[in-house]
């Protein structure tokens, strides 16, 4: 990886250069991103050249994350900027997603990836607990299925739809279950709401904690960190998972590590563990 100024950040992504110098159109739509259609769209094109390819799942998981990025693109870790390859990028994500379960000192029976999109993190969770179920939900119905298709060889892993605004049957019946979230809260309309089931599950004792890795507005007054506020702001993103979080008499926060990772350097993921209270 190639270390990176924030003086040149705008040459390698076009957000920053937007909101630092706002003439004509945003780089996209700011809010296809907290659109559920726009990844029903993206998971269906994935899933339609995962089929026709028959490629195998780590062939099409590298295959994801190389599209759209430049090589090498702009990355962050704990408020470093890098320029990464997707395959570096892949192997950062990898990493903090295996050091935030690392620190889960309870044994949960049961690992659920709210929000889990076409299943990504799906393979490190069963790998961090190999005795635990792992159940992915997800809105996405093309995401589901995709997540199904990558993982159709692991019995330990079932994947279903979910919706985190609707009914959590998801849940029911789980016991010492780990709720674990990437990317998806910050894209929701109503994160309390959200919280207020996890603090639910923590009262009555279902669940052994939660860690997250999520974008959270823990962002220091920098110049960086202020930008990245400017940036979440413009695009709907919400920021509050933390806040919330700490907000609940059922919920004890554990650790927070800021800007674990950013495959967005601009709205890098906060590692956030909980544990019930
Ligand atoms: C940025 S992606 C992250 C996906 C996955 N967690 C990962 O790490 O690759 C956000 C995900 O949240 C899902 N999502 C958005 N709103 C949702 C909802 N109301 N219920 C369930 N999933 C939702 C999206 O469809 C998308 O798959």
């Amino acid at each position: 990886m190639i270390p990176l100024t924030l003086d040149t950040l705008p040459d390698h992504s076009e957000w920053a250069r937007h909101l630092l110098d706002p003439v004509g159109d945003p780089p996209e739509d700011p809010e296809a991103y907290t659109d559920v259609e726009t990844y029903e769209a993206m998971y269906g094109g994935i899933l339609a050249e995962h089929r026709e390819r028959g490629a195998d799942p780590e062939t099409t998981i590298r295959r994801v994350y190389a599209a759209g990025r430049d090589d090498p693109g702009a990355v962050s870790v704990r408020e470093r900027l890098f320029l990464a390859s997707p395959d570096e990028l892949l192997a950062l994500d990898r990493y903090a997603l295996r050091a935030a379960l690392a620190g889960v000192s309870a044994d949960p029976d049961t690992v659920v990836d709210l929000g889990c999109g076409y299943g990504a993190a799906l393979g490190s969770l069963a790998a961090a607990f190999p005795d635990a179920a792992v159940v992915g939900g997800e809105y996405a119905t093309s995401g589901v299925d995709l997540a199904r298709a990558l993982h159709a060889d692991e019995e330990r892993v079932t994947v279903h739809e979910f919706d985190f605004h609707g009914d959590w049957t998801l849940l029911d019946g789980v016991d010492d279950a780990l709720v674990f979230t990437r990317g998806a809260v910050t894209t929701l309309p109503d994160v309390d709401e959200v919280v207020d089931r996890f603090a639910a599950l923590a009262a009555a004792g279902d669940v052994v904690g939660g860690v997250h890795l999520e974008p959270v507005d823990a962002h220091p007054e920098t110049t960086l960190g202020l930008l990245r506020r400017h940036y979440a702001r413009i695009r709907g993103y919400g920021g509050e998972l933390l806040a919330a979080l700490e907000a609940r008499d059922a919920i004890e926060v554990t650790s927070v590590e800021y800007d674990a990772v950013g495959a967005n350097p601009l709205h890098p993921h906060t590692l956030v563990r909980w544990r019930p209270a």
